[in-house]
């Protein structure tokens, strides 16, 4: 990715989170000479990834395969029992922008439409996995807002405003938006994107960026590079 598209995508997001009056914490708009500046008071925010975080999964067609989050919270995975078990993330989700198939085998997330009339609603699609790690041809046992349902393979469920999924571990989920560009929640056990993202079709989770332009914000996997 361009780092100039980087850039208007993050100004793209935050004005998307004013417009739903979901606000951010400050480091959100530290530029790199803030993070320079900052010290070991600021640790946890780097060693636990939290901030910005564009991806077109490197295909070059971030508007129809990509993703803007912002994790607001998570523990060290380094840390261990130390750290915090949870997390929880923000993301704008473009209308038709797809997360492409994966699961986790550690992570428990709800994903969760925090928007409200407004906005978008989230399509989930759902398949089981079998030992292969191919897609599973039986139907497949999820939970809505605390709610057992029962689904077919391949099946989509809409979230509306307030709808949660829980994805448990080993469970393939992909998704988009319909209907307009939606606001939605991550809440989870602790997350790491480094080693707990398993794709259907091999992808990177962060992209190349080509340096066109200086940056206005650090993305969460480039502090060690400061
Ligand atoms: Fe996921």
């Amino acid at each position: 990715m361009k780092r100039s598209s980087i850039n208007r995508y993050i100004a793209e997001a935050s004005a998307f989170f004013s417009t739903h009056s979901f606000y951010l914490p400050p480091f959100a708009d530290w530029t790199p000479d803030a993070w320079t500046r900052s010290g070991a008071e600021a640790d946890d925010v780097r060693n636990c990834r939290l901030g910005w975080d564009i991806t077109d999964f490197n295909s070059g067609h971030f508007e129809t395969l990509g993703l803007t989050l912002f994790t607001l919270r998570n523990g060290s995975v380094s840390a261990n029992g130390a750290s915090k078990p949870y997390a929880e993330k923000i993301m704008f989700v473009r209308e038709n922008q797809v997360t492409p198939f994966h699961y986790h085998v550690r992570k428990t997330e709800d994903i969760i439409n925090r928007g409200g009339k407004r906005a978008g609603r989230l399509a989930v699609q759902l398949y089981g996995r079998t030992k292969d790690g191919e897609f599973a041809d039986g139907p497949v046992s999820v939970s809505c807002d605390g709610i057992k349902r029962q689904v077919e393979p391949g099946q989509t469920i809409i979230l509306g405003p307030g709808e949660s999924i829980t994805m448990t571990p080993y469970l393939y989920h992909m998704f988009y938006a319909v209907d307009g560009d939606a606001l939605i929640g991550e809440v989870s056990s602790r997350n790491d994107d480094d080693t707990d993202n398993y794709f259907k079709e091999p992808l990177p989770r962060y992209p190349e960026i080509t340096e066109d332009e200086a940056p206005l914000r650090v993305l969460c996997n480039e502090y060690p590079k400061l």
